[in-house]
């Protein structure tokens, strides 16, 4: 039995496969519509989504399988003080696969230590998010044809924002990935980061204005600054608009540069940039259903 915790647990070979897959089951729906039946899917998500639980449930339902699960915390019994490992136990009995979102980090991984059914991490704290990172990454693949070679800006909350760390890890094994981090002083990717980044050699660079680097970039990875992972309400005040990315820094970037983002956005793009055929974050999206139903079909063992 296999889980899902960090976008590492998988090769890169294991990951073509895995877009192979997900690239098959956009072009052949109909193939896939009973892929799962009879299988359950147990979205238990202790903090807030859209995206992650609704794509998870959409490509379960999409495979021919069925979904249960709670959206927040406080309807479930973590409310009375159950335990992650106590409630995976219990999932175990109920479902086939899991999917789960938690605000602590490492928690995905406590439950996958007692659990009968593969767990997949969708998220913990401001630590990993692999199935975002395998939704950024077949969207490259899809939109630019391959994975190495790019020089990609992360922009906006390099510190706690999950995505960032998870995509940082899995572009590390393309050859040619070259980072530029821009971000204020206090959002500043983590040092551990930065460390594994100088063992590799993997060049990179940070920086605090986003309009000096645009022309540099072939994928500028847009994120929101988030208020749920501050201490307190003045430092998310004083730093929630210091990016926004208008049609005028777009004037300022290649033509083929893509603009990805893993969403929800609150000011960081505005929306007059939506229609740039550069936007590539709506798409990216939908991707994220295909590659999770190539995930839920690999974990069970029924992809072919
Ligand atoms: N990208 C992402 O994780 O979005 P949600 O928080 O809506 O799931």
């Amino acid at each position: 039995m296999r889980h899902l915790m960090n976008p590492l647990d998988f090769s890169v070979e294991e990951l073509d496969k895995l877009f192979d897959l997900a690239a098959d089951i956009e072009k052949n729906q109909s193939k896939y519509a009973h892929a799962c039946d009879g299988k359950i899917l147990a979205t238990c998500f202790y903090e807030p989504s859209t995206r992650t639980r609704l794509s998870f449930e959409s490509a379960m339902t999409r495979l021919g399988g069925r979904v249960i699960g709670f959206a927040d915390a406080n309807s479930s019994s973590a409310a009375k003080g159950e335990s992650v490992s106590d409630t995976i136990r219990v999932i175990s009995c109920y479902a086939d696969i899991c999917a789960m979102r938690h605000p602590k980090e490492g928690a995905p991984m406590v439950a996958s230590e007692k659990s009968r059914i593969p767990v997949i991490n969708a998220g913990d704290g401001g630590h990993y998010h692999p199935t975002q990172t395998l939704t950024d990454l077949l969207t490259i693949r899809n939109l630019k044809g391959h994975l190495d070679g790019f020089t990609i800006g992360l922009c906006g909350d390099l510190k706690f924002g999950r995505t960032v760390h998870s995509l940082i890890n899995a572009l590390v094994r393309y050859p040619g990935t070259k980072f530029v981090f821009i971000s204020p002083e206090e959002l500043r990717v983590p040092d551990y980061i930065i460390e594994m980044l100088k063992d590799k050699n993997i060049p990179y660079e940070e920086v605090i204005r986003l309009e000096n680097v645009m022309p540099k970039l072939d994928l500028l990875y847009m994120t929101r600054v988030q208020k749920e992972r501050f201490f307190n309400e003045e430092d998310y005040v004083r730093l929630k608009d210091f990016y926004v990315l208008d049609a005028a820094k777009m004037e300022l970037a290649d033509k083929d540069m893509l603009v990805l983002h893993p969403l929800p956005r609150v000011n960081e793009i505005s929306v007059e940039v939506d229609d740039d055929p550069r936007a590539a974050y709506f798409r990216q999206a939908q991707y994220g259903v295909y590659v999770r139903m190539a995930l839920i079909l690999t974990l069970l063992g029924l992809a072919s």
